[in-house]
């Protein structure tokens, strides 16, 4: 009996179309935070997921040219803050776009500090609070798996980005 194989591919998709199919995924919003001895950060993140509920960890990709990548590893800890979908103006504030906030100001909107010292955003749907269990790099970014010390979260609708822009969610 031959065992079935595939030759290699001898070749990898384009960054563009990759970029276009990737549009048509459906993403949660959120803004990772950090703050201790290497200061504090906000980056607008949409690879965010659930790795393990026990443990609980979760894992964000953030692109290795933000200076959150060296906050995070030195702070050892992040929070992530899932955005409900009043909060838009909060994703183009921690994306750098000029809007209704200025670019990274963090006095547009209010913050607590969660237990890691990372901020919590008030009025998110939902806060992790993580330790830093291990990374990776990966391409352009580098993948945080967090140990979740403490989650908080609040019965709203979520902010979701497809097609290029935002996007609320409805129920079928
Ligand atoms: C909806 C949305 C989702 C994003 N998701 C990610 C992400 O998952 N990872 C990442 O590194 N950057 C992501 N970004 C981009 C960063 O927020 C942005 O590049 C970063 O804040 C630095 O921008 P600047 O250098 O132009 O100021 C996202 C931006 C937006 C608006």
């Amino acid at each position: 009996m031959t065992a079935a194989f595939r030759m290699p591919t001898p070749h990898h998709e384009n960054p563009e179309r990759f970029i276009a199919a990737m549009a048509g995924a459906a993403t949660q919003v959120s803004v990772v935070t950090t703050d201790g001895p290497a200061g504090r950060f906000g980056v607008t993140v949409s690879a965010f997921s659930s790795v393990s509920a026990e443990p609980p960890l979760v894992l964000v990709c953030i692109n290795r040219r933000s200076p959150a990548i060296q906050a995070i590893e030195a702070n050892d800890a992040f929070c992530v803050n899932l955005l409900g979908d009043d909060q838009a103006d909060i994703a183009n504030c921690f994306a750098g776009r000029p809007g209704a906030l200025a670019p990274y100001d963090f006095t547009g909107c209010t913050w607590e500090s969660a237990t890691t010292g990372a901020p919590a955003l008030s009025g998110a749907i939902a806060n992790f609070d993580c330790r830093v269990e291990t990374s990776y790099d990966a391409g352009t970014h580098r993948i945080f798996i967090g140990r979740v010390v403490e989650a908080l979260s609040r019965d709203a609708a979520p902010l979701a980005f497809s097609k290029r822009a935002y996007q609320a969610l409805r129920p079928l």
